[in-house]
C-alpha cells in the first residue's frame, strides 16, 4: 500500500489517501496537546505508543465482537483504517466522576456514577467543542435521530467491553471519547483512536478502589493517562508504556 496525498493534520494524526479509496493511511504524531491545543508539546515515543495502544485494544475489542476502522498495523507509527465519513461529534462516556463533568457539575473527581453518562460534544476547534445533546445534534444535521440512537447502543456495548478489558489488566476505565463514522456502503463503526489520550485510566494495582465501590479518594488516584500532561504530573511516557506492556500480556495470553 502507498502512501499517497495528505488530506487531513490533525493534533495527534496525519490521514493520507493511498490508492484505494477505501482505505487511508494514518500517521501517529508525537505531539501532545491539551486545552484545545493550548498546550502543545512534542513527546517523542508518543506516536508509536499510541498506534500500538490503538491497534491492541481495537484488535481486544474484535475478539468481543465490536468492529472498528482498522485494517491494520503497517509500521511503529502508522496503520491503515476503513476510510469513513465521519459524525462530527466527539462522544464521551463516564463511569466515575472526573473532569469536565467534575467542573460542570460540581461532583467531586473520583465519585462513582450511578450509572454510565453518554455524552456528545460536537467536534470543531473553533468552538471549543461545545456539549450538545441529541436535540442539537439532529437540529443542526450532525446526524439523523436513527444513527444517534445506533451510535448510543453501539458507544454503551463499547464501554462495556472496555471497561471489562481495562478492568482485566487492573485498570480503571473511568471515562473515554470515542469517534463513530459511516462506510461507503452506510455501516456506523468505531473509528479514529483509542489511547490513553482519549480515555482516563486510574491503576486498579496501586491501591485505588479498595473500598470496591468505583470511588477513589484523594492520593489514591494512580492516573495511567493524559491527565498526567493536562496537570502537568510529569512525563507521561511511564504510565503510557504502562498500558502497552499490560495489553502486550494480555494479548500474548490469547
Ligand atoms: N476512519 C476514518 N476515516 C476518516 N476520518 C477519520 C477516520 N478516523 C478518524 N478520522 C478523523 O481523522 C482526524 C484525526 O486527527 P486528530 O485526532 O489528530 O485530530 P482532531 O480530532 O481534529 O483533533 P483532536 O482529536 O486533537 O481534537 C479526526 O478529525 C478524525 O475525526
Ligand atoms: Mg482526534
Amino acid at each position: 500500500m502507498e502512501k499517497l496525498g495528505l488530506l487531513y493534520q490533525g493534533k495527534a494524526k496525519k490521514l493520507y489517501a493511498t490508492e484505494d479509496p477505501e482505505v487511508l493511511w494514518v500517521e501517529y504524531l508525537n505531539q501532545a496537546t491539551a486545552g484545545n491545543g493550548a498546550k502543545k508539546e512534542q513527546i517523542v515515543g508518543k506516536a508509536e505508543l499510541n498506534n500500538r495502544i490503538t491497534t491492541l485494544i481495537f484488535d481486544e475489542l474484535k475478539r468481543v465482537g465490536i468492529d472498528s476502522h482498522l485494517v491494520k498495523q503497517i509500521s511503529p507509527t502508522d496503520q491503515l483504517v476503513r476510510k469513513m465519513t465521519m459524525f462530527p461529534l466527539e462522544i464521551v462516556q463516564r463511569n466515575v466522576a472526573a473532569g469536565s463533568f467534575s467542573k460542570r457539575l460540581g461532583v467531586d473527581e473520583g465519585t462513582a456514577l450511578k450509572e454510565p453518562v453518554l455524552e456528545y460534544y460536537f467536534k470543531s476547534d473553533p468552538l471549543n467543542d461545545p456539549f450538545i445533546n441529541d436535540d442539537d445534534a439532529v437540529a443542526l444535521g450532525l446526524a439523523t435521530r436513527e444513527e444517534l440512537a445506533q451510535i448510543a447502543t453501539l458507544a454503551r456495548t463499547i464501554n462495556v467491553k472496555l471497561t471489562a478489558l481495562f478492568a482485566s489488566i487492573d485498570v480503571r476505565l473511568v471515562d473515554f471519547k470515542i469517534e463513530m463514522g459511516k462506510t461507503s456502503d452506510g455501516e456506523i463503526l468505531l473509528a479514529d483512536e483509542i489511547t490513553p489520550d482519549t480515555c482516563r485510566l486510574w491503576d486498579l494495582r496501586s491501591g485505588a478502589d479498595a473500598e470496591g465501590d468505583g470511588a477513589v479518594k484523594d492520593g489514591q488516584i494512580e492516573r495511567l493517562d493524559k491527565d498526567i500532561f493536562r496537570k502537568d504530573l510529569g512525563s507521561i511516557l511511564p504510565a503510557y508504556h504502562e498500558i502497552l506492556g499490560r495489553l502486550e500480556n494480555l494479548a500474548a495470553s490469547h
